[in-house]
């Protein structure tokens, strides 16, 4: 880890798919972490159609989940790839830590493993909103070389702008792949 200089403190961690009968934890910490408060119906059509790439940590001393990531996957324009027209993306849709377990790389770990997994299903390109105020998030992604490429202004419903960020995978691909050789060598991917 040293090449990316990454501090993992993952004891009593691991890392999972996110099973059905995790949603309901996975939406407490979306309520405990972000505003955007997406319905269960949301939490359930995309768990249903991209499961792969809906990840979970658990605390196994609690036996629960204290952090999540859920992504998507879309096709259309790239936003970095200038010489095509037509690509997948993935699409970084809701990431949350609940406060107390933070920057101890759980964040960096999810982000890891499920863009492991889109590009392993060929996306070209890996993208998200997030607000322009939200300093750890944008420095988290940036460790990722992920660029701000626009702004959407009024995006969240109490008025704030997101930028948008977006990599190409050749930009992500080597972090990606280093943090999960990581994790699978030290047994956290169940
Ligand atoms: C953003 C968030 C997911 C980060 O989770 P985390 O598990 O603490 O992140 P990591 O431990 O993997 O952090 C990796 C790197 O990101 C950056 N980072 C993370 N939190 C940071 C902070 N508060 N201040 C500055 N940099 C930060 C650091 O570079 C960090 O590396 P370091 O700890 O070695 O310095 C978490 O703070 C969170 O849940 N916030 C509320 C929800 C949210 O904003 N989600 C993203 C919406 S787009």
């Amino acid at each position: 880890m040293d090449k990316y200089n990454l501090n993992f403190r993952l004891e009593n961690i691991f890392f999972k798919r996110c099973d059905f009968r995790e949603i309901p934890s996975v939406i407490y910490v979306n309520r405990e972490t972000l505003p955007e408060n997406y319905s269960r119906y949301t939490f359930l059509s995309i768990w249903r159609l991209f499961k792969d790439y809906f990840w979970v940590a658990i605390d196994d001393t609690i036996d629960d989940v204290i952090g999540y990531i859920m992504n998507k996957i879309d096709k259309g324009r790239p936003l970095l790839c200038e010489d095509e027209h037509y690509i997948k993306k993935g699409h970084i849709f809701s990431l949350g830590v609940l406060a107390k377990y933070r920057r101890r790389g759980i964040a960096s770990a999810l982000f890891a493993i499920s863009t492991k997994k889109m590009i392993d299903d060929g996306i070209k390109e890996v993208f998200l909103e997030v607000r322009v105020s939200n300093m750890p998030a944008i420095t988290l992604y940036k460790g990722f070389k992920m660029k701000i490429v626009g702004e959407i202004p009024n995006y969240y419903a109490d008025g704030e702008n997101a930028y948008i960020m977006a990599a190409k995978k050749s930009d992500l691909i080597d972090k990606v792949t280093n943090i999960f050789e990581f994790l699978q060598n030290n047994h956290k991917i169940k």
